[in-house]
């Protein structure tokens, strides 16, 4: 792929980061020897980029970095330098043609998650917003980083995840209607990150009916495990995630492995926790001891991995799926208590098919 970008700026490089700054703090611990360093040609001119969700830029104030946009023969343009402001007016072109998506080199997307975590707080703790653009914001920033996590699932990324998971439950939680906004703002897609963000924000939202909202503490402990569920797949070979058709019995070891492989990687990341080690282990388990990886009987399986559970079988049968169609919200939920999860506890179901009432 190839770009254009049109200043001086670029050719010489992203421009330092302001000496003494928060950012400069937080670039030294998460920055380019952490993993953000991207491609770039002779000219120092980026060649790997970052796609972000347009909702993600606040209008009218200068860029985190420099912003991309990618037209149709597959260039890079310059939308607007780092520090220079996002004209909201542009912006509002680009979203009138359907523009979702702008984009960071990669070598700056930790100047971009700073910000982004800055811009979430903000948005979610001020009155200015309404919940519906409160829920678009905190959507869209989950998406952005879980599919950076899911691309490199290390140290810098987690701690950006959970930070922004923080946020998201803090509004989940506080905000009794925020939970009708982001259920109808899940896009099902089989992309394991989208799948991850939605199934993250429907155990909240069951969490938060079903532990109430005193249990805020609670939640946010349980967070990063319900986002966090299928870190183990960045291990799945992607020919055998995406298969289209049945799986052989070896390539069903290799996905059978996902949970162990999911403890694995946050254990060695230094981000496993006591709620985030059940979560991830035991969400495939089944009360009648026929889940996996460890075939639990309906006795050792935690409340918080059925969560998870429900969540989890709810996403996959509301998403396209290479080998089937995808479900309507009723059709799907008609199945599961008909077919599907006849051996969960009836009280929970109850409680989340009324997240969709
Ligand atoms: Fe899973």
């Amino acid at each position: 792929m190839s770009y254009s970008t049109g200043t001086e700026k670029n050719n010489a490089g992203p421009p330092p980061i302001p000496p003494g700054s928060f950012d400069e703090e937080e670039h030294k611990l998460y920055g380019e020897d952490s993993g953000y360093a991207g491609g770039a040609d002779e000219g120092g001119r980026p060649t790997s980029f970052l796609p972000i969700d347009i909702d993600c830029l606040k209008l009218d104030e200068g860029a985190p970095c420099d912003l991309y946009t990618l037209n149709d023969t597959g260039n890079y343009t310059l939308f607007a330098g780092k520090g220079l402001p996002v004209d909201a007016d542009r912006v509002l072109t680009l979203t009138d043609n359907g523009v979702e998506k702008v984009f960071v080199p990669q070598s700056e997307a930790n100047l971009y998650f700073i910000y982004l975590k800055r811009f979430l707080e903000e948005t979610v703790h001020s009155p200015r917003y309404s919940t519906a653009r409160k829920s678009r914001v905190v959507h869209a920033a989950c998406r952005d980083i879980m599919a950076r996590v899911f691309q490199d699932p290390r140290a810098p990324f987690l701690q950006h995840a959970v930070d922004i998971i923080q946020t998201t439950v803090d509004l989940l939680v506080h905000d009794g209607s925020a939970t009708r906004h982001l259920v109808h703002l899940t896009e099902h897609d089989p992309l394991t990150y989208i799948h991850s963000t939605n199934v993250g924000i429907f155990s909240i939202a069951l969490a938060r009916v079903f532990l109430g909202a005193d249990a805020e503490r609670e939640m946010k402990s349980l967070g990063p495990g319900f986002f966090l569920h299928d870190l183990g797949k960045t291990r799945i070979p992607l020919n055998v995630l995406y298969k289209k058709g049945t799986l052989d019995p070896s390539e069903w070891d290799i996905v059978r492995r996902h949970p162990g492989d999911g403890h694995d990687l946050l254990e060695a990341e230094g981000f496993l926790t006591d709620e985030s080690s059940i979560i991830v282990l035991q969400h495939h388990e089944r009360d009648d001891g026929q889940g996996y990886p460890n075939c639990l009987p309906a006795s050792e399986i935690h409340p918080y991995a059925r969560i998870c559970r429900m969540a989890d079988v709810f996403e996959a049968l509301t998403s396209e799926r290479p080998y089937r169609k995808k479900l309507k919200t009723f059709d799907a939920l008609k199945l599961m208590k008909e077919k599907i999860l006849t051996d969960i506890d009836k009280d929970l179901f109850h409680h989340f098919v009324r997240l969709f009432c």
